[in-house]
Parts: C-alpha cells; sequence; structure tokens
C-alpha cells in the first residue's frame, strides 16, 4: 500500500504537477484547495489513471478553521500522512505602501502562516514515526527584494533550511523549492502580464516539480531548477545588497 502525500494547491500548475508526479509513484493523495468541483475532477482522474486512493479537502488557507482541518488530517493515524507538499500561493502584485492592506495579508497567512501550520504538524508527527518529506514551493524571489511577496518567500526558503536542520536526525528531510517564472495559472490570477517577460526567461511547471523533487529525494535543502536560475541567485548572493536596492528604488 502506497505512502499518503497531502498536496496544497492541487488544482493548477505547480501543484497539480506534483499531484500526477506523486501519484506516478503509488502515493495515495489527499488533495488541499479551494475550487471543490476541480478537486474532486482531479481526484477521479488520478484515481482511474493511477490506481489510487485520493481524497480531497476543500480549504481556504487564509482561514483557521480550513488550515486548523488540513493540520487534522496531516496528524492522522491510520493514513499518516508521510509527504507534505506546502504548494499552495499567490501575488498581489500591488505595491506594499500604496496597495490593500488585507490583501497582502492574506497572501502571508497563505505563504507563511499555512506553510508553519502544516510544516509544524507533519514535522511533529514525522520525528516520532520514523520519517517523512515536507517540500515548501518558495521561489527565486526570496534570493532579491520585491514587495511582500518576496519577503514571504525569503521567510519560506529560510524556514525550509532551519526545519531541515532540525529534523534531519529524525529521518525528515526539508527542501525549498525555489523556481523563477513557471508557466502557470499564477500570473493570470495576479493580473500579471507575461508578454513582460521574454520567453528564455520561462519554466515548464512539470520540469520545475520533476528536478525539485528529483533534488528532494537527493537530500538538497534548497532546489533552483534550470542553469539559468542558479547562475541568477548566484548573482543576487554577491552583488551587494545596497546595489540591488539602489535599482528597486529606480523602477
Ligand atoms: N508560477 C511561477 O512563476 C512561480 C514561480 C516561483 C514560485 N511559485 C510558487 O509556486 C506555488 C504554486 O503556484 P503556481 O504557479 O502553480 O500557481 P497557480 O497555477 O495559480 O496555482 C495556485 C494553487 O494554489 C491554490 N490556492 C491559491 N490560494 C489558495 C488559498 N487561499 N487556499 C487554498 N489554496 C489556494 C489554487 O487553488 P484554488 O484556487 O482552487 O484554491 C491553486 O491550486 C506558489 O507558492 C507560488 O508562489 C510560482
Amino acid at each position: 500500500m502506497g505512502k499518503w502525500a497531502l498536496v496544497t494547491g492541487a488544482t493548477a500548475g505547480i501543484g497539480y504537477e506534483f499531484a500526477k508526479l506523486l501519484a506516478s509513484e503509488n502515493h495515495n493523495l489527499v488533495l488541499v484547495a479551494r475550487d471543490k468541483t476541480r478537486l474532486k475532477s482531479i481526484a477521479k482522474d488520478l484515481k482511474s489513471q493511477y490506481g489510487i486512493k485520493c481524497e480531497v479537502l476543500v480549504a481556504d488557507l487564509t482561514k483557521k478553521k480550513s488550515l486548523e482541518e488540513v493540520a487534522t488530517r496531516i496528524s492522522k493515524s491510520g493514513k499518516r500522512i508521510e509527504v507534505l507538499i506546502n504548494n499552495a500561493g499567490f501575488s498581489v502584485n500591488q505595491s506594499i505602501s500604496n496597495g490593500d492592506y488585507q490583501a497582502e495579508k492574506s497572501m502571508l497567512d497563505v505563504l507563511v502562516t499555512a506553510v508553519l501550520r502544516l510544516s509544524h504538524a507533519a514535522a511533529a508527527q514525522m520525528r516520532v514515526n520514523g520519517g517523512g518529506d515536507i517540500l515548501i514551493v518558495s521561489s527565486v524571489a526570496s534570493f532579491m527584494t520585491g514587495g511582500t511577496y518576496s519577503s514571504a518567500k525569503a521567510w519560506a526558503t529560510n524556514f525550509a533550511e532551519s526545519l531541515a536542520s532540525e529534523v534531519n536526525k529524525y529521518g525528515v528531510n526539508v527542501s525549498a523549492l525555489c523556481p523563477g517564472f513557471t508557466h502557470t495559472e499564477f500570473h493570470a490570477r495576479a493580473n500579471f502580464d507575461k508578454s513582460e517577460v521574454p520567453n528564455w526567461m520561462w519554466l515548464d511547471a512539470d520540469y520545475v516539480v520533476r528536478k525539485g523533487w528529483k533534488d528532494h529525494k537527493q537530500g538538497k535543502v534548497i532546489s533552483i531548477p534550470s542553469l539559468r536560475y542558479k547562475f541568477f541567485v548566484v548573482m543576487m548572493k554577491i552583488t551587494p545588497s545596497s546595489l540591488i536596492r539602489k535599482v528597486q528604488r529606480k523602477k
């Protein structure tokens, strides 16, 4: 019988690709997102294609009650979650000082609070149950300054490194997957014009997921798919932050 994996944001983009990949590896799945119709349809397809068990958990991760329901499912004995993919997320694409506060707060609820709550629930049971896998979908944005989104992703990458250092010795693998621009629904949802980004900068979601999962299984704590984004991150690390801020101010 396969292990149980829980994927947040499984209805689209990177999360959907994770659901397919894990199903193809014979994991049973708990799919989490807000859109019930879409979740049910994906679960039906994955069950019939891969012969796995698949539950759906309709949850808006900005809502405390829903978040607790997901955390409870992670700790459930008998069908305990051995793989957690913290993937759900969105960007509000607005300035901090001139934007809507509630929108910024909701984004942090999903990108930070939900990741903390669910990773905490998973790590607590995995360390006493002989191990597991926690992958956090962060971003190359975590290595630069770029509004509340970048700040939240910087937290996510650092959190993955911190948690990995703490729980690796209990057989719990933790990693941050840090993609660059990836074709998903993310940009349309954020009213971001994709044509502003040159073609060569785009990655495909299935490539990002395969590379991230392979790196995770090899014990890499930070995964940056593609050479061009590895180079970008090196440049961000060696560039003085005062210079990065200067460029940002001119935007
Ligand atoms: N695409 C990129 O260029 C890129 C680059 C770097 C990092 N990322 C990160 O990758 C992750 C996945 O994004 P994506 O690009 O795959 O975007 P996407 O195609 O828009 O998918 C986002 C997923 O998150 C779910 N979601 C959004 N808000 C939610 C909420 N409040 N509660 C529960 N689920 C919610 C959505 O489902 P429902 O609408 O059904 O709830 C959907 O399944 C995010 O963390 C994002 O920050 C993306």
